[in-house]
């Protein structure tokens, strides 16, 4: 498959990184019912239960290099593979930014995942045209605004939730953190095979 990466995590995990097919779709599914309740409203904004709907699978699924792209991370060595995912969409009115979610399985979180599926959603938005990410989290997700200012976005707050922002040109903007640290590291080794 095109873009198919397999990379190892900083732990020594090997992985596999890869847009999502339309095959996918009971993965999916299960990846949703395996988040904690807290976790699937941090990253759907709803508390409908442990079934993902079909309009978000379609939405999920519907991929176009241009306008929307969807990667999952798999660990090939587990029963369920599903560790987590991240998704990207093209502004319709600010064609410039796209739309950035993520979400890892809980007890797969603080292992570095999310942070290199961000370097994986940087270069594909990059690759298509793109000059921001933006992300938006509920003003108590402090896990994912914490990880999102370490890996050097600017935060807003718009009156109703968390709004972070990367420019994907200028990599010397990123802060000292770890985090940051980790996203260079990933880009500068992701770049030269998906640039
Ligand atoms: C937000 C989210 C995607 C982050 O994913 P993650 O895989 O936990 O992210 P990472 O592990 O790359 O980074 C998280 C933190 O762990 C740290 N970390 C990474 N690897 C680590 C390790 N091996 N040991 C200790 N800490 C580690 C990172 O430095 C980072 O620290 P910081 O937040 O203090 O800067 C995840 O928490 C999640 O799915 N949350 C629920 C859904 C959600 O809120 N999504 C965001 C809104 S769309």
């Amino acid at each position: 498959m095109k873009d198919r990466l397999e990379l190892t995590l900083r732990d020594g995990t090997p992985v596999i990184v890869r847009p999502l097919i339309e095959e996918d779709r009971p993965l999916v599914a299960e990846a949703y019912r395996r988040l904690s309740p807290m976790a699937r409203y941090q990253r759907f904004w709803t508390r409908t239960g442990e079934m993902i709907g079909d309009a978000m699978l379609d939405r999920l699924l519907d991929q176009d290099p241009a306008r929307h792209v969807t990667w999952a991370l798999l660990d090939p060595a587990r029963e369920f593979p599903g560790v987590g995912g991240a998704s990207w969409w093209r502004g319709a009115i600010h064609t410039n930014e796209a739309e950035i979610s993520a979400m890892v399985l809980d007890a797969d979180q603080r292992r570095g995942i999310g942070t290199l599926l961000l370097a994986v959603m940087w270069l594909t938005a990059f690759r298509a045209g793109l000059e921001h990410l933006v992300a938006y989290t509920l003003v108590d997700n402090r896990l994912a605004a914490d990880w999102m200012r370490d890996c050097g976005a600017q935060g807003s707050w718009d009156g109703y939730k968390l709004v972070f922002r990367w420019d994907l040109d200028n990599l010397n903007s990123l802060p000292p953190t770890p985090a940051a640290t980790d996203l260079a590291a990933w880009l500068a080794e992701l770049s030269p095979r998906m640039l």
